[in-house]
C-alpha cells in the first residue's frame, strides 16, 4: 500500500527509516519531510496543517495509510476531517482524535481526567482571568518550586518551574494578563513539583487494547550535568535502567490501564500513540504528562529497537487486532545524540554545510533540521540538526559509538551533550 508520514524532524526520519523496511509498503510520501526521509521515500511539500493540500495528495496518490507524526494536525483536528470527508474515510490514520489530542492539547482538560480515573499525577488548581486574583493567592501560600503550565500548546516553552514565590507571580501574570504564551496561556495549571527520575513510556492503543513499545529517556536540557535551558530534547537513552519489571507493572496497573479504560469510557476515538512522561517517586510513578504523539529523540532510540513490522502493527491496529502483536524487542541498549546549532535553542544561525555525512560507521543518522541545497549540498535548517543513533551491549558502548561519530560529522556551531544516559553509567 501507499502510506503518507506527515512531519519534517528527526522522529519522521526515524519513522520513515521503519516504515519503508516494511514489505507492505509499497510508495512512502513525506510531507514536508527532509532530506533525510527523502532516503526512504518521496518529499511532497506540502504543510502538515493544510488539511485540503492532504486531502488531494491523498487522493492523487491512491494513499491507504496516514502516519501522524507531530502534535499539531493531531490538535487541529486531522483525524476527524478524515472521518468527515467521503472520499478519506476509507484510509487507516495513525493518530487519536481531536479530542483524544486534548490530552496533550489542553493540560487542564489531561489533569482532570488523570483524576478522574485514579491516576497518580501532581496535585494541582487551574486558574484564569476570571480567578486570577485567587490565582495569586494560591501562589503565595504554595510550597516551592512550584510549576506553572500554559494549558495549550506552547511549543514545549509553557512549563515554568519558578525557585521563588516572586518569579512564579511574575510569570503567572504575564501568562494570565499579557499573553505571554498567546491563547495557549489563558488558562494556567498550578502544579506542585514533584521530585524523581523522569522516564518516557510508550503505547499504542485502540481506545480497547494496547501493545507497549521500548521505555525511553530524553535529555532536555542544553547543558552537560542538565543544566541550563530547556530544549526539545539533547538526546535519548532506550531502555532505562530503572524501569524494570517492578516498576513497569506499577505504570501499567496505576496508570495505563486507568488511561486505556478512561479514553474508552470517555468515548474517545483514539487510534494512536499515547506517550506519558512519568517521574519515579521513590520508586512510585506519577505522570507529568501526556502526548498523543511518539516523542522526539525518543522516537530515534525507541523505533531502531522494534523488531516487527511497523506497517503491521498499524495494519492490526486499525483491524482491532492489538492483542495478536507480540512486540520484539532488541536486547541491546540504543543511544541517541542530537548535533545542534550553537545558540540553541536561543538564536541560532541556520544554513552551515553539513560534511562526512556519510562516515558515521556503525551509527544511524537521523536528520531532523536539515536542507538539501539547489547544488545538492546538505546544510543545518534548524536548532537540532541530526541524531545519531548506536547500539551497544551496554549503555556506554552506544554512546561511545555515538559520541565517536558526532565528532566526525561536521557543520559549523556544531554542539552536543557527550552525558546523554550520565546516571547509568
Ligand atoms: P513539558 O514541557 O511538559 O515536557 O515539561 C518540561 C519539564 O518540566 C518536564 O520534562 C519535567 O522535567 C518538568 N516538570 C513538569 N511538571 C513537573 C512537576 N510537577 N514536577 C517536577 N518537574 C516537572
Ligand atoms: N522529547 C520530548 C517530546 O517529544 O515531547
Amino acid at each position: 500500500m501507499n502510506i503518507l508520514l506527515l512531519g519534517s524532524g528527526g522522529r519522521e526520519h526515524a519513522f520513515a527509516w521503519k516504515i519503508s523496511q516494511s514489505d507492505l509498503c509499497q510508495k512512502l510520501y513525506i510531507a514536508p519531510g527532509n532530506p533525510g526521509t527523502a532516503l526512504h521515500g518521496e518529499n511532497v511539500h506540502i504543510s502538515v496543517n493544510d488539511f485540503d493540500a492532504v486531502e488531494k495528495l491523498c487522493t492523487e496518490k491512491n494513499i491507504s495509510m496516514v502516519v501522524v507524526g507531530p502534535e499539531d494536525p493531531l490538535v487541529n483536528g486531522i483525524v476527524d476531517f478524515f472521518e468527515q470527508h467521503e472520499s478519506l474515510k476509507h484510509i487507516r490514520v495513525v493518530g487519536p482524535s481531536q479530542k483524544g489530542a486534548l490530552l496533550e492539547g489542553s493540560k487542564a482538560f489531561a489533569k482532570e481526567f488523570m483524576i478522574k480515573y485514579g491516576i497518580p499525577t501532581a496535585g494541582y488548581r487551574e486558574f484564569h482571568s476570571g480567578n486570577f486574583e485567587e490565582g495569586l493567592q494560591y501562589i503565595q501560600h504554595h510550597s516551592l518550586p512550584i510549576v506553572l503550565k500554559a494549558d495549550g500548546l506552547a511549543a514545549g516553552k509553557g512549563v515554568v518551574i519558578s525557585q521563588t514565590t516572586e518569579e512564579a507571580i511574575a510569570e503567572f501574570t504575564e501568562m494570565i494578563q499579557h499573553d505571554k504564551f498567546g491563547k495557549a496561556g489563558s488558562k494556567v495549571v498550578i502544579e506542585e513539583f514533584l521530585t524523581g527520575i523522569e522516564c518516557s513510556v510508550f503505547v499504542l492503543t485502540d481506545g480497547k487494547d494496547y501493545i507497549l513499545l521500548p521505555s525511553a529517556k530524553d535529555y532536555k536540557r542544553i547543558g552537560e550535568g542538565d543544566t541550563g535551558l530547556n530544549t526539545g530534547g539533547m538526546g535519548a537513552i532506550s531502555p532505562v535502567p530503572f524501569a524494570d519489571e517492578k516498576f513497569m507493572k506499577k505504570v501499567t496497573d496505576q496508570i495505563i490501564l486507568p488511561t486505556i479504560h478512561g479514553i474508552e469510557n470517555e468515548g474517545i476515538g483514539y487510534k494512536g500513540f499515547v506517550f506519558i512522561g512519568l517521574i519515579s517517586v521513590d520508586g512510585n510513578p506519577f505522570v507529568i504528562e501526556y502526548n498523543c504523539r511518539m516523542g522526539d529523540p525518543e522516537t530515534e532510540v525507541v523505533l531502531p529497537r522494534l523488531e516487527n513490522d511497523l506497517v503491521d502493527i498499524f495494519n492490526k491496529l486499525h483491524e482491532g487486532r492489538l492483542n495478536d502483536v507480540i512486540c520484539r524487542h532488541s536486547p541491546s541498549t540504543s543511544a541517541t545524540i542530537m548535533l545542534v546549532s550553537k545558540g540553541y535553542p536561543e538564536e541560532y544561525q541556520k544554513g552551515y554545510e553539513i560534511t562526512q555525512l556519510n562516515d558515521a560507521a556503525g551509527s544511524q543518522v537521523f536528520h531532523a533540521g536539515t536542507k538539501q541545497t539547489d547544488d545538492g549540498r546538505i546544510v543545518s535548517n534548524g536548532g537540532r540538526v541530526l541524531a545519531i543513533t548506536s547500539f551497544g551491549n551496554t549503555l556506554k558502548q552506544a554512546l561511545e559509538m555515538s559520541i565517536l561519530n558526532a565528532q566526525k560529522i561536521q557543520f559549523e556551531g556544531k554542539y552536543f551533550r557527550q552525558d546523554i544516559g550520565w546516571e547509568f553509567i
